[in-house]
């Protein structure tokens, strides 16, 4: 105990001077009362702390640090708007013509982003098989490619909605040498909505994964081996930026399309040494039927407008937005800000248009 006590006086009772000189660095104990002797220590260590020996110290380590930051960063800087200027101006030439092969597949081809693809590749040559559900639609759609693009087109209505249709789908493509797939038919949800209040929540599940997810794998299984005995193709996974984080009150609208960005990665890596490309395409609001935006903005293009910027990233970027301005959000979602912040702001978000949309139907 008296051991102890002694230990204890002795540690509150001991100063340490640290004196920096030109020299050198020196250390001084000195073992005093500290009652009585506070004054005289304060002063000790006022003259033997040296700032300015202090900082010349510390003054070559730190501007060492800050040139090398200073240099990584700008390295980082030149990387980006190089690899922008590759990406967003010089794009990837011809790649994406007929030369892939004569046809082009597109799901969900009667409206939105979907009829904006299979237009474009029409415009570069494509014959076109395009896939829905509506075989008037479907007709309207192939009617028009055909006057305006002289190209051939075929079409196979089916509801990805079922799980039974892809021998219909096989037969259908039999014969067909296909370049391009564009796995693009998707559904989400008719407002924001919490997952056990969605109505007829056992249906919405089933027909939400065998659209969003089972027609991804399957058209993927019936096309990727003709392309890989050619050794060429490319399939475009149309996923969603929901993939990339989170959204609550479209979770499982969320969760789905991360399936399919991991799906076309894990693909991709797989397939790109057999010359196949396969791309996770992860747009942000694009104004078509399914978002119910009817102005388009800078930020919430038209399906043309974002399709036309999409197809420049093919074979450039495996992962992608697809629209510079959706490139720019999906840098600050995922890079800048926590993801709790981005988690947070998506549900305050979707509760608002949840609330917005139960109004209107309550006055309706
Ligand atoms: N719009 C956006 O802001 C946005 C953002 C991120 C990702 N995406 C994704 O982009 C894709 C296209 O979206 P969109 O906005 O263009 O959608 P959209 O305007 O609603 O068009 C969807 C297309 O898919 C067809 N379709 C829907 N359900 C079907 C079913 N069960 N069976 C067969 N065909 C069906 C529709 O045909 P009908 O005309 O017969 O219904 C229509 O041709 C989706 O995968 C979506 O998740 C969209």
């Amino acid at each position: 105990m008296y051991d102890s006590e002694r230990m204890r006086r002795r540690s509150m009772s001991e100063c340490i001077c640290l004196k920096l000189s030109s020299q050198g660095c020196q250390l001084h104990f000195s073992t005093m009362d500290s009652a009585s002797q506070t004054p005289r220590r304060v002063n000790a260590i006022r003259q033997s702390f040296n700032m300015e020996d202090m900082f010349r110290l510390v003054e070559t380590p730190v501007y060492w640090v800050g040139a090398l930051t200073s240099a990584l960063l700008a390295l980082w800087l030149v990387y980006k708007l190089v690899s922008g200027f590759r990406i967003w101006v010089l794009g990837n030439g011809d790649l994406l013509s007929p030369k892939l092969g004569k046809w082009a597949v597109v799901t969900g081809a009667t409206d939105g982003i979907g009829k904006s693809y299979a237009e474009e590749l029409a415009r570069r040559g494509f014959s076109m098989m395009l896939i829905s559900r509506s075989q008037e639609k479907l007709d309207d759609v192939a009617r028009s490619l055909e006057s305006q693009y002289k190209v051939e087109t075929k079409t196979i209505a089916v509801d990805f909605g079922e799980v039974d249709i892809y021998p219909k789908i096989e037969a259908g493509l039999a014969g067909l040498e296909i370049g391009i797939l564009v796995n693009n038919v998707g559904i989400s949800y008719p407002y924001p909505e919490f997952f056990l209040h969605l109505p007829d929540l056992n249906n919405f599940i089933n027909t939400m994964i065998n659209v969003n997810i089972t027609s991804v794998c399957q058209m993927t299984r019936l096309v990727l081996p003709r392309m890989v005995d050619r050794s060429k193709g490319v399939i475009l996974n149309i996923s969603s930026a929901s993939g990339m984080f989170p959204v609550p009150l479209l979770t499982i609208y969320s969760a789905t399309k991360a399936f399919v960005d991991f799906f076309s990665r894990g693909l991709h890596a797989e397939y790109k040494c057999k010359g196949i490309i396969i791309q996770s395409v992860l747009p942000f609001f694009v104004a078509t039927k399914m978002t119910k935006i009817r102005k388009p903005t800078l930020d919430k293009p038209t399906p043309d407008r974002y399709v036309a910027a999409e197809l420049t990233t093919v074979g450039v970027q495996d992962q992608t937005n697809g629209y510079f301005p959706h490139a720019v959000m999906g840098w600050v979602t995922t890079v800048l800000a926590p993801i709790q912040l981005v988690i947070y702001l998506g549900m305050r978000m979707n509760k608002g248009q949840r609330a917005g949309y139960l109004r209107r139907r309550k006055l309706r």
